[in-house]
């Protein structure tokens, strides 16, 4: 018996890099989706195959062992066998839309498909159940992780979190198109956000006061969603932008496609950590084949997505 799940990726609307110290970020989903078949086999052993590569493991290794970017499905299809009372083998099959490792969530997606589709095999689990599991194989590669990205990638839509609150689901249904653009410029979250905490402590004044200055933005940015207001969306994104060079994570490649993204759509921003990965611009059906025309003619790789309310799907 095969058992498949799907997931999307995500990207951070709003908000990265001040969540780390408290303020609220606003996720959502991407409709571009990781799909993971898992199946039983009898050979004792947890094989994957993905697009990233291979790999074939015994049962009840230490997951310290495992050195590969697949340690979560490893780690999860160990936890599922280890439950079962017999002896069985999985092979677990990976298949993604999204770009690896850019800040687009694959991760999340992998963890949050590959929960469903390996414990689907031998029982049905409630989301909230999925999600427990998502969040532990995730952590396996991000052991700092909030949990915020594999929520998205579960429930679809937007998402508000901060670190006091946690994550919450956003109900507006705003109608916009995301022009993302990949800089190829690999970048380290862990490292980024550290030199942003140099920052901070060499700015404490000022760095507090941005804070207050986008918590502010982010309040005004859920009025905009829930009034599908693009133009007020857009203007957020390039004031956000404005906050995000002067912690010093944009570089000269990034500030060249935004500048030209934003030329076209509503607004455009980093998402994520910044010094690499992806830039999005806001765009509707108008002035979505321009900008996309604009960051192709400059040799950018980009494409657009929607926001996926779909969420975790399984078959
Ligand atoms: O680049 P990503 O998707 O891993 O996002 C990092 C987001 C930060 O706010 C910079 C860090 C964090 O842990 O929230």
């Amino acid at each position: 018996m095969k058992s498949k799940a799907s997931a999307p990726g995500k990207i951070i609307l709003f908000g990265e890099h001040f969540v780390v110290f408290g303020i609220k970020a606003i996720l959502c989903a991407i409709d571009k989706r990781i799909t993971v078949t898992a199946e039983k086999t009898f050979d004792n052993k947890i094989t994957i195959e993905s697009n990233i590569g291979n790999l074939v493991a015994d049962p009840k290794t230490p997951i310290n062992k495992i050195d590969s970017p697949l340690r979560p499905f490893y780690f999860l299809a160990d936890m599922i066998i280890r439950k079962q009372e017999e002896k069985s083998g999985l092979k677990i099959t990976v298949d993604s839309e999204i770009p690896l490792g850019v800040g687009l969530g694959s991760s999340s997606a992998c963890c949050v498909a590959g929960a469903a589709a390996i414990s689907g095999i031998f029982e049905k689990k409630s989301k909230e159940e999925i999600l427990q599991m998502a969040i532990e194989a995730e952590k396996t590669i991000f052991p700092n992780t909030s949990g915020a990205d594999c929520t998205v990638c579960l429930y679809g839509g937007l998402i508000q979190y901060d670190k006091k609150n946690g994550y919450s689901r956003i109900d507006s249904e705003p109608n916009f198109e995301l022009v993302i653009a990949n800089s190829k410029i690999e970048h380290s979250t862990k490292e980024v956000v550290s030199n942003v905490k140099q920052f901070k402590e060499k700015n404490e004044e000022r760095f507090s006061k941005m804070c207050t200055q986008e918590n502010e933005l982010i309040e005004d940015v859920l009025v905009c969603l829930k009034n599908n207001d693009l133009k007020c969306i857009g203007r957020n994104l390039i004031k956000n932008q404005k906050y995000l060079e002067i912690i010093g994570v944009s570089n000269e490649k990034l500030r060249n496609m935004i500048e030209i993204a934003t030329k076209y759509s509503f607004g455009a921003k980093i998402t994520g950590a910044g010094g690499g990965g992806c830039i999005f611009a806001l765009t509707d059906e108008n002035n979505r084949e321009k900008t996309i025309h604009q960051l192709k003619e400059n040799e950018y790789d980009c494409f657009s997505v929607k926001i996926d309310f779909r969420g975790l799907d399984t078959f």
